[in-house]
């Protein structure tokens, strides 16, 4: 259902309870986690008052109760991205836990000395660091995608790096930048790679993406596809890994014990079937069942309109924030192919005191390497200041972002 053009956000946010606790709070640091509206706060609340119960254990209602509860959301978030079998979709605990589990389930049996995996200048640690892990106890190499001079990825740039193309196994990247904002062609390199007949997975972090663009697998064409409940109203602690089934079923697990076994004997054990057998453990019950309320929420509002409104505050910022003398900006000049989220600062200025100054006036964002520090050293800084929208933010929060770096100016003498 198409609420409006432009999502009323008086509305959207009186349904978010920390709004009322700090009625002048400017939360510009989605990028970082979201905030939650009533319905996603009741669902935990709730799981605990009416359900609470370990799952796919006991033979007793209140437990099945909660299993429904528990799958019901599996079923929700692959229809949220357009997955047809739900046992594709495996909770983990965040979108990191997520890669490390392709890392350690899939890479590190696949991989050999000397395979080559692709990944790019704009990721976040949590797609760099794990695959640093495997290149130190397999000997793969790495190659990191540079940015164009605008802000996007030059991935032709590929083709001629002189490197044997054959040893290339798998393409991991960002689909939006958590720094940067740009959204990157991902259904655009998949078929680049396709017609260059280069035979390699593709493995999607979609943390930044999931949560404002509607996503859908079959057009993205990729493999595996990894993204957090919190960063989209939901739950922290609750992430997941979609995989195609083919590579679910040659996939080891990663972290081993109980609930992901068939048969347990004294030296042997008999996996179960996926998605149980990479979800060991005692879930995050509560958590999958409030990340449940967040999806009703989103789809409610239609993921559409979600990044409509995402568009028109990216337009706007970018046009408000160009116009303060001094201020470097770090993303694409041009408002497409981005989101809402601004990376900037002023020369000779720590942003972690543009952060402070804003804070005084209740604005929050983010200063820092925003986890990306290889992106940090092809922009030529140690840190950013970077403010991120989501669907409660207004126009007014951007105006009161340019008041405040304003203010930041006089305070410094710049
Ligand atoms: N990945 C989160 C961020 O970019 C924490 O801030």
């Amino acid at each position: 259902m198409k609420r409006d053009k432009f999502m009323k956000v008086s509305l959207v946010k009186s349904d978010f309870p920390i709004f009322d606790e700090y009625p002048n709070l400017v939360y510009l640091d989605n990028a970082a986690t979201s905030q939650k509206p009533h319905t996603v706060i009741d669902a935990v609340k709730q799981f605990y008052v009416k359900y609470n119960a370990n799952i796919h254990r006991g033979i007793y209602k209140l437990s099945e109760n909660a299993t429904q509860k528990y799958e019901n959301v599996r079923s929700k978030v692959a229809g949220f991205i357009g997955c047809d079998d739900p046992k594709e979709i495996i909770f983990t605990k965040n979108t990191n836990e997520a890669i490390n589990l392709i890392v350690y389930g899939w890479a590190r049996v696949n991989l050999k000395k000397g395979d080559i995996v692709v990944l790019s200048e704009m990721e976040h640690h949590a797609n760099i660091v794990p695959w640093i892990r495997l290149k130190q106890e397999l000997g793969i190499n790495l190659y990191f995608v540079p940015l164009t001079s605008d802000y996007g990825l030059d991935y032709k740039k590929i083709l001629a790096q002189g490197f044997d193309l054959s040893k290339i196994k798998l393409v991991s990247i960002a689909h939006v930048s958590n720094v940067l904002g740009t959204i990157n062609p991902v259904s655009e390199i998949v078929k680049f790679l396709k017609e260059n007949k280069l035979s390699v997975k593709v493995c999607i972090d979609a943390a930044q993406s999931v949560p404002h663009l509607p996503i859908d697998i079959r057009d993205l064409d990729c493999d595996f596809l990894t993204f957090s409940a919190h960063k989209m109203l939901g739950p922290s602690g609750v992430g997941v890994l979609w995989a195609r089934l083919k590579l679910l079923e040659s996939m080891e697990p990663f972290l081993a014990g109980s609930h992901m076994i068939l048969k347990v004997f004294r030296d042997n054990v008999i996996f179960a079937d996926f998605p149980d057998k990479f979800e060991a453990g005692t879930a995050n019950l509560e958590g999958v069942v409030g990340f449940g309320a967040a999806i009703d929420y989103l789809n409610k509002l239609g993921m559409q309109n979600v990044f409509e409104h995402d568009q028109t505050l990216m337009k706007y910022g970018l046009q408000e924030l160009s116009g303060i003398d001094g201020l470097k900006l770090f993303g694409l000049k041009e408002a497409k192919n981005r989101i809402a989220i601004f990376s900037f600062g002023f020369e000779g200025i720590h942003p972690h005191d543009i952060a402070q100054i804003l804070d005084e006036d209740n604005i929050a964002i983010r200063s820092g390497h925003h986890c990306a520090q290889p992106l940090m050293d092809s922009i030529k800084q140690s840190a950013t200041a970077r403010a991120s929208c989501y669907i409660y933010n207004s126009k007014e929060d951007l105006d009161k972002l340019v008041m405040g770096l304003k203010k930041v100016k006089q305070t410094l003498g710049i």
